[in-house]
């Protein structure tokens, strides 16, 4: 049996805007479960630099989003940072450092600036960065600092933690990127983000110095195992770490954390 033009064409566009309801329904059903779970990744990532032999990836997998909630809300304290004073604002300004999104100010003009030129290809900052803190005993034990920066494919958001002292690493985290699995991708390898802790970040005079290197010399102080295969991601990498603990962007609050200790 033949169908006439009009027939099929009407068929097409009833199947297509059938579809069109049911995957828009979708898309805005599971919005906020989304939202939730970007969230509860985020928080996830900071804990795994917060706590490295505590927070493994083992353990972080089969924690709930409650106790993951729970382990935040006990032991992480956020902050939000005047990046041009190193000051802290969250106590003055009556921004919110629970609420505040260092991301969406960057869509905002009046809430960040063009970046100066840099390696890591950041192009705009946001005037105020949050930051997260482990606290023991009301003491600032842990610095959690948001970074981000181009690799080959993809900007690489992550985290980098330092002790109190703020040049030893204690880990180095990517909780979103868009490099290729396998090769550049390893960044996200537990193997790869074990070589950070006990790295030291800043030289003598406090110049960033750490880096991803592509053979390490005996003295590995500074230095982490490049990535094989993803030499372009890798010093991205490089790049984006130095980048963000300079004097453009948290070497003022690092400054002043280290002359305040807190
Ligand atoms: C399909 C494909 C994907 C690649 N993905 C990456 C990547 O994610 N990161 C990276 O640095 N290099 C990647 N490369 C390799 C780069 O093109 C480049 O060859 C490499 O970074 C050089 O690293 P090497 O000196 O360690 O070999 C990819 C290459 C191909 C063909």
């Amino acid at each position: 049996m033949s169908r006439s033009n009009s027939y099929i064409v009407g068929f097409a566009a009833t199947i297509c805007v059938i579809c069109s309801v049911f995957v828009s329904g979708a898309a805005v059903s599971l919005k906020e479960r989304q939202v939730t779970n970007k969230i509860l990744d985020r928080q996830k990532n900071v804990l795994s630099v917060a706590d490295t032999e505590k927070f493994t990836p083992d353990t972080l997998k089969a924690m709930t989003s409650d106790e993951v909630d729970q382990a935040f809300s006990d032991g992480i304290r956020a902050r939000i940072v005047n990046l041009e004073t190193g000051e802290y604002v969250d106590d003055v300004s009556g921004m919110d450092a629970n609420t505040y999104d260092q991301q969406r100010a960057l869509l905002d003009a009046a809430l960040s600036h063009e970046a100066p030129s840099n390696a890591a290809k950041v192009l705009r900052m946001p005037n105020h960065a949050l930051v997260y803190q482990v606290v023991e005993s009301d003491k600032v034990t842990t610095l959690i600092l948001p970074v981000e920066g181009k690799g080959l494919w993809s900007t690489l958001y992550g985290f980098i933690a330092l002790d109190n002292d703020t040049t030893t690493i204690k880990g180095l985290t990517f909780y979103q990127h868009g490099e290729t699995p396998g090769l550049g991708g390893e960044v996200d390898n537990p193997t790869w983000k074990a070589k950070w802790p006990g790295k030291k970040a800043f030289d003598e005079q406090w110049a960033p110095k750490v880096n991803v290197a592509k053979s390490t010399s005996r003295d590995a102080t500074y230095q982490v195992d490049g990535l094989s295969g993803a030499t372009l991601t890798s010093r991205g990498v490089t790049y984006l770490v130095q980048f963000w603990l300079g004097d453009e962007a948290f070497g003022p609050y690092l400054k002043n954390f280290r002359e305040t200790g807190a």
